[in-house]
């Protein structure tokens, strides 16, 4: 490749270049204008971009690419200057390689067989292939396979059809207690399953999960600090309570008028995290009618606000923010952070980090202190595609935390593959869930939750919105204006309400 804007070599290269992306956006029944045209071919990966640009499109209902709509894929921005590092990020996805093809689809699941069984190899004996299970007669054996088909038949039991790379099997489910367990199975989740194989069928005795060890303790810092989290405070909402999002900030800054406890103090004077879990504003365009229900229609404005509204934050408490479905950023998952370009005034606050969802950051809250917390970020959007596939989870609008411990144990923030997750041709799988995690937190369905599990704390945080229309519809029941905090030192959440 040439040093030339666009990367290409000769002219006629140009001219075939702007044909197969004219040819790939028609095929979406998508236009491109001639100035979002030259500005694609500018770009140092036009086809990728198109490919974000046409999904984003789709997504606001337009048929045609602008200008406008390029506004995200601008360089990624610095962090902000700190005296001490007390947050090192370890995950953040910028960009996301795209799969290519059906061979790149493969490979992605492929590895994901090989990782998960690293997991789960260890806890299994008398492992065999998958394609033993045709050959064997009344014998015991355990598989590793990716779940490619579940259903349920007319007596209640759960068949799956597993696959590794030796082929396809047909696994049956029928004692009472597995079937609790195997109600959570999703498609494309990597399982162990342990039985007695006959008649090219294995009937199924255990069921293993990735899942953490059962022998591991939470962390602890040596001296006192807190974290508070947040999630879906939808600035630009009419519902959006600021009055109750800034008595929490004059609480935070030591500026309440209200009487204070003991302990409410110490929070204040050891507060050193903001844990921010995505739908910071409430975005445009994102579900049918939303214009109806915001307070302010553009979303630099939106942005801009949220940047007057943080700016309150003592500088001394660091701010880590990653996007929702609600934030301008691509839907696909993982979600890259909030972009400078559109969010200006957020990027002047010296103690706001964005990251992207899911992202990973490590938290040292003293320079002499030995212990850092590994925090993972996610906006919490597969909930949705978990609540109406596993009935034991219908509840999981009201108990998020339910969700997120059944995530925990297949080490997987999305393991059903679905039009909103992007494989990736990223090395690792970014949505998996790494073994040296101490605190998850999540957003999105607006309710409260919190669990402990194995040393790791999750927390779906609630949300700064009144109920809208569209959750009414919905059936959800927003817990608004209530605000975990974690002491590191002992791992006790508080939950603040500034209802
Ligand atoms: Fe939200
Ligand atoms: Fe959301």
């Amino acid at each position: 490749m040439s040093n030339l804007i666009g990367g290409f070599d000769s002219p006629t290269q140009a001219a075939q270049l702007k044909l197969v992306l004219l040819q790939r956006a028609l095929s979406n029944k998508i236009q491109i204008s001639k100035e979002a045209l030259a500005l694609l071919l500018q770009s140092t990966n036009p086809s990728s971009q198109l490919e974000q640009l046409i999904q984003k499109v789709k997504q606001n209902n337009e048929f045609v690419i602008l200008p406008k709509h390029f506004i995200h894929f601008s360089t990624p921005p610095s962090k902000p200057p700190q005296s001490f590092k007390s947050i090192e990020i370890v995950h953040d996805y910028i960009t996301t390689p795209p799969v290519g093809n059906l061979k790149d689809m493969a490979n992605y699941f492929a590895n994901r067989l090989l990782q998960f069984k690293k997991h789960l190899q260890p806890r299994l004996s008398n492992l065999h292939s998958i394609a033993n299970i045709q050959k064997a007669s009344n014998e015991k054996m355990s598989v590793i396979g990716l779940v490619m088909d579940k259903r349920k038949t007319k007596n209640g039991n759960i068949v799956l059809e597993v696959e590794d790379l030796s082929g396809v099997g047909k696994v049956i489910i029928s004692r009472g207690e597995l079937l609790v367990q195997a109600d959570e199975i999703l498609y494309d989740e990597v399982v162990g399953i342990t039985g007695t194989a006959s008649k090219g069928v294995l009937f199924a005795e255990e069921i293993t999960e990735p899942d953490l060890p059962v022998k591991r303790e939470p962390k602890f810092t040596k001296e006192t600090a807190y974290a508070a989290f947040i999630s879906d405070v939808h600035v630009g909402s009419k519902r959006f309570l600021q009055d109750n999002f800034e008595n929490m900030l004059d609480f935070i800054s030591g500026k309440g008028e209200s009487i204070l406890l003991e302990s409410q103090q110490e929070i204040i004077d050891n507060l050193k995290y903001i844990f921010v879990a995505g739908d910071i504003v409430d975005g445009i365009g994102i579900y049918p009618g939303q214009e109806k229900e915001l307070s302010m229609p553009n979303i630099y404005a939106q942005y801009k606000e949220t940047a007057r509204l943080f700016a309150k934050i003592p500088e001394h408490i660091q701010i880590i923010a990653c996007p929702g479905n609600h934030d301008y950023v691509r839907l696909a998952q993982p979600q890259p952070p909030v972009e400078r370009e559109v969010a200006p005034e957020m990027y002047e606050l010296p103690n706001l980090t964005f990251i992207s969802s899911p992202g990973v950051v490590r938290v040292r809250p003293f320079e002499n202190e030995n212990t850092a917390l590994t925090t993972l970020l996610y906006h919490g959007t597969s909930i949705d595609t978990i609540v109406p596939n596993v009935s034991s989870l219908k509840d999981g609008y009201k108990h998020p935390e339910k969700v997120m411990l059944s995530l925990l144990k297949k080490r997987h923030l999305s393991p059903q593959y679905a039009s909103g997750t992007v494989p990736s041709a990223h090395t690792s799988d970014p949505m998996t869930i790494p073994e040296d995690i101490d605190i998850i937190h999540t957003g999105h369905v607006h309710s409260n939750g919190i669990l402990n599990y194995r040393g790791v704390s999750l927390i779906n945080s609630g949300t700064w919105q009144g109920i809208t229309d569209f959750q009414k519809f919905l059936g959800h029941e927003p817990t608004p204006c209530r605000m975990p905090v974690m002491n590191l030192k002992n791992r006790q959440i508080k939950l603040l309400s500034f209802e």
